[in-house]
């Protein structure tokens, strides 16, 4: 079976991030062929600094070595270093339905907030066909937001295949836990555009000083509140033992608590639950040739792939071979 899932390096990982998708792809890595991209082609669509696109890039890839994407289950690489992908999605393109995309909701809502959208946001859908179609994935593990992406690809791959012979695989969205959903530190969803994040490599320190500034409400201390809408109850939830949510969870129903408390043990087991993945990504960030090398690896390997099936698709259409 092959997995496969592309990450844009928009920003550092937070919780969200890493409970919400990045766990997840990585329980994913043991099935027999699981393939991960940093998708900096995508990226290029909204980041327009050549300087700090690159160094999200390299950023993105240590994260996830460092998170516990493991180069020797997994096939990890950098979307750009398989240029097959980009010839593929020319192909997919000349029988992309313009309408098909106008409904694809990135493009909608930029074009909804009165902004100017460039070629490269309308046809970003056929860029992620042309991603899971180069490899033959069967399965992408995807967040909710873009199960119409794989929609529109296997749309898309299914009218290639009616017009030119069963070329490509159509594949399946496996869409994330949803009970996954982190809240920010203001309650709402955790997301690099509320401001509301807390960074997984942020220093113990500042990380610390964040959730002590986490706004509670104002009840007395003597008085019971049941744990599950709180939000430092559910932040603490991700990060301690079954045992110790279990202690936390009964704290809150009998009540005689501060919230000052609740934080310093939320800080403590932050702390603890992340530590080694920090120490693993120092030791990445202070090799950044080993981790050019796993990309490097990764990158000859899905090319390998990736131009089979190109050369499938160009011989069906007449491209090659002619
Ligand atoms: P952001 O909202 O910070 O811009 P992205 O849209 O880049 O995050 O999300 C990348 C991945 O992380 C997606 O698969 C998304 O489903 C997941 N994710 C982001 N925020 C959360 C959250 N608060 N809870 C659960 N999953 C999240
Ligand atoms: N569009 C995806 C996102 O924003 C990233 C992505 C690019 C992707 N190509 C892909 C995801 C192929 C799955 C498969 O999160």
């Amino acid at each position: 079976m092959r997995v496969l899932s592309g990450i844009q390096p928009t920003g550092r990982p937070h919780w969200g991030n890493y409970f919400g998708a990045i766990t997840q792809y990585i329980a994913l890595q043991k099935a027999d062929q699981a393939f991960y991209f940093i998708a900096n082609l995508h990226a290029l669509t909204t980041i327009r600094d050549r300087d700090k696109l690159s160094q999200l890039t390299l950023d993105a890839a240590i994260d996830l070595l460092a998170l516990g994407l493991d180069p020797e289950q997994a096939t990890l690489f950098v979307q750009s270093d398989v240029p097959e992908v980009s010839e593929l999605c020319w192909l997919l393109m000349t029988g992309a339905p313009m309408g098909l995309l106008e409904r694809c909701h990135a493009y909608k809502d930029k074009k909804a907030k009165g902004l100017a959208a460039g070629v490269g946001l309308f046809s970003y859908p056929v860029l992620q066909s042309a991603d899971i179609l180069a490899y033959d994935s069967d399965t992408v593990p995807v967040g909710e937001d873009q199960v119409q992406h794989i929609e529109v690809c296997r749309d898309i791959a299914g009218s290639f295949n009616h017009q030119f012979g069963e070329v490509f695989v159509l594949p399946k969205a496996k869409v994330l836990d949803h009970t996954a959903r982190v809240p920010g530190i203001d309650g709402e969803k955790m997301s690099k555009s509320y401001n509301n994040t807390l960074a997984v490599f942020e220093s113990a320190k500042v990380q610390r000083k964040q959730i002590m500034r986490i706004p509670t409400d104002s009840r007395p201390l003597e008085d019971p509140k049941p744990p599950e809408g709180d939000v430092l109850y559910q932040l603490y939830s991700l990060v301690a033992s079954d045992e110790d949510r279990e202690q936390m969870a009964e704290t809150y129903r009998r009540g005689n608590f501060g919230y000052g408390e609740v934080k310093k043990l939320l800080a403590a087991a932050a702390e603890a639950f992340f530590v080694e993945a920090r120490e693993r990504r120092e030791q990445w960030a202070s090799h950044p040739e080993d981790v050019r090398d796993v990309l490097a690896h990764g990158a000859a390997k899905a090319r390998a792939k990736a131009s089979a099936v190109l050369q499938r698709a160009q011989e069906a259409c007449g491209i090659k071979g002619w």
